[in-house]
């Protein structure tokens, strides 16, 4: 069994997995309500309130798996990318666990989990396939094969998800405000504003979200206060459908360069219901395999850091106990 920890961010999270990492026996997250006040993630907070929650939390993923500590093979942990602080907690916890049982250790990149998401929605998925993993940290597509994940593309400025945050912040919804903004946009018309994709040459597997939130900052700023609750579903809806455009477009045309048979969505930005849609369909039409892991698996997760364990290198017991965190 692989105990897996998750802490890079605002989500305190562990889970216990199969030693293939393709099944996942509990997946705990407590995601932290202390930033909402702050409207965005405040690293000390983090840190503090991952310190005060991790015990319980493997704990939990332990009872609701029906496993003991003594039954855990291996221990699996994010070291990389992330929030410095907040990763050490849960990278010394996974150190004293792993040491006092004399387990192994997998360190695992944060990004490789999001992708790896996708092995626990199709446990029969092999590489190669093309991914794409946007989230409120990162927005890039990755070309994985056999040997590894390389990057074919990244966002030059903003993370989707911060372009979904700030957009939402603009329009005065809540936080983290991709989901506020997809409830708003219910009902909303998508084609009302022409808000701008970027990058749009052939061959460009970049992304940029910067010009998007000028663009809608200078939007409100032309309109009143009351015109602005009344188009605020075509506001929320014409936003929500620039960044959707500019990741499908991008991901689709990656697809066809690279002649892929499959492609995996991951990623807090994949649980955007509008998005799913568009790709579902465009996938169809194109006769390429998609995968897109549910909701509760494209949010940050530890069960997907222990799917992306089983395929990571194993560092033995004891020498982890050098190993650091990073934050890129
Ligand atoms: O992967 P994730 O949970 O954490 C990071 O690694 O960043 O992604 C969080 C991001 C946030 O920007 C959040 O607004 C966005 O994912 N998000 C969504 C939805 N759920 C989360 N964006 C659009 N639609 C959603 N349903
Ligand atoms: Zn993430």
């Amino acid at each position: 069994m692989i105990l897996a920890i998750e802490t890079s961010c605002d989500d305190t999270c562990a889970a216990i997995l199969d030693p293939a990492g393709r099944c996942a026996f509990s997946n705990v997250v407590h995601t932290q309500k202390e930033h909402e006040r702050y409207g965005g993630v405040v690293p000390e907070v983090a840190s503090r309130a991952h310190l005060e929650r991790l015990d319980g939390v493997v704990q939990r993923a332990l009872a609701e798996a029906g496993v003991t500590l003594k039954e855990v093979t291996h221990v699996a942990v994010t070291v990389c990318p992330g929030l410095i602080g907040a990763l050490l907690v849960g990278l010394s916890a996974a150190k004293g666990l792993a040491y006092a049982h004399r387990l192994p250790l997998i360190p695992v990149n944060h990004l490789e989990g999001h992708v790896a998401a996708a092995y626990l929605t199709d446990p029969l998925l092999e590489p190669p396939f093309v991914a794409l993993v946007a989230s409120g940290g990162h927005t890039a597509i990755y070309s994985v094969t056999q040997s590894g994940m390389n990057l074919l593309g990244q966002t030059l400025d903003d993370a989707a998800g911060e372009a979904l945050d700030k957009g939402a912040r603009m329009l005065g919804l809540g936080f983290p405000g991709g989901p506020a903004l997809s409830k708003t946009a219910q009902g909303g018309d998508p084609s009302r504003y022409a808000f701008p994709v970027a990058l749009k040459e052939k061959n460009n597997l970049d992304f940029s979200f910067s010009g998007l939130k000028t663009s809608l900052l200078y939007r409100l700023k032309a309109l009143d206060e009351k015109d602005v609750r009344k188009e605020l579903p075509h506001l929320a809806a014409s936003y929500e459908a620039a960044v959707v455009d500019a990741l499908s477009i991008k991901l689709l045309r990656t697809v066809e360069l690279y002649d892929a048979p499959a492609t995996v969505v991951a990623g807090g930005v994949a649980a955007n219901t509008a998005l799913r849609r568009v790709l579902i369909e465009e996938c169809e039409r194109l006769g390429v395999k998609l995968v897109i892991p549910s909701p509760e698996l494209c949010t940050d997760n530890a069960a997907m850091i222990g799917a992306a364990a089983a395929i990571a290198p194993i560092v033995s017991y004891p020498d982890y106990l050098g190993l650091n965190a990073r934050s890129v």
